[in-house]
């Protein structure tokens, strides 16, 4: 039986796992390595493997002092969707968000991922918020979570 393990980047080649998966999922917001080392001090990061397979990633951004809002967001490569995993990522990064204080959840997701919106939706997401950032074509879809 696969073992599922999950790992917080803690050095090049975990950091570049979790900017695989990120890239591969949203192309139009390609993140240097960089760029990740740097999120990596900001939020909570996690990678997922099934056995050595890489095959998600997750972000808590938590909240911040003014605020109790967390935003939680699961990324399962395609390949490898629809048998759990991200229910499993995203669970962690829930149960994470209401540690660090938060009593609002929030997620994004890009407009064309609309596994990623089925996902949130049934996970009690309603949208509040469709934008394009500068430069986008794809609208950016900020979802709360509709239950406490
Ligand atoms: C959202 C995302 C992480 C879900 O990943 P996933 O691994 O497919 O998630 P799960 O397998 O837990 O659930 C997906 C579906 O598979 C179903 N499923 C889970 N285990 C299953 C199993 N063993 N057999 C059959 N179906 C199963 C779930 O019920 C769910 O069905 P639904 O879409 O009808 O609700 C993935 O689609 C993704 O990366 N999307 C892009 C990123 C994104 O937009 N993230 C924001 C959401 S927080």
């Amino acid at each position: 039986m696969s073992a599922l393990r999950f790992q917080q980047p803690d050095g090049d080649a975990t950091l570049q796992d979790w900017q695989h998966v990120h890239n591969a999922i949203i192309p139009t917001h390609v993140l240097s390595l960089e760029g990740v080392r740097e999120r990596s001090e900001r939020h909570h990061l996690e990678v997922a493997y099934l056995d050595d397979t890489l095959v998600g990633c997750s972000t808590v951004r938590p909240p911040t002092d003014d605020t109790s809002t967390a935003t939680v967001i699961a990324r399962v490569l395609s390949a490898h969707r629809g048998q759990g995993l991200g229910e499993a990522l995203y669970g962690r990064g829930l149960h994470r968000a209401r540690e660090l204080g938060a009593t609002v959840i929030e997620t994004v997701v890009l407009s064309s991922n609309e596994d990623g919106l089925r996902f949130a939706q049934q996970h009690g997401f309603i949208e509040t918020e469709r934008y394009l950032l500068p430069g986008d074509t794809i609208p950016w879809i900020d979802l709360r979570l509709s239950r406490p």
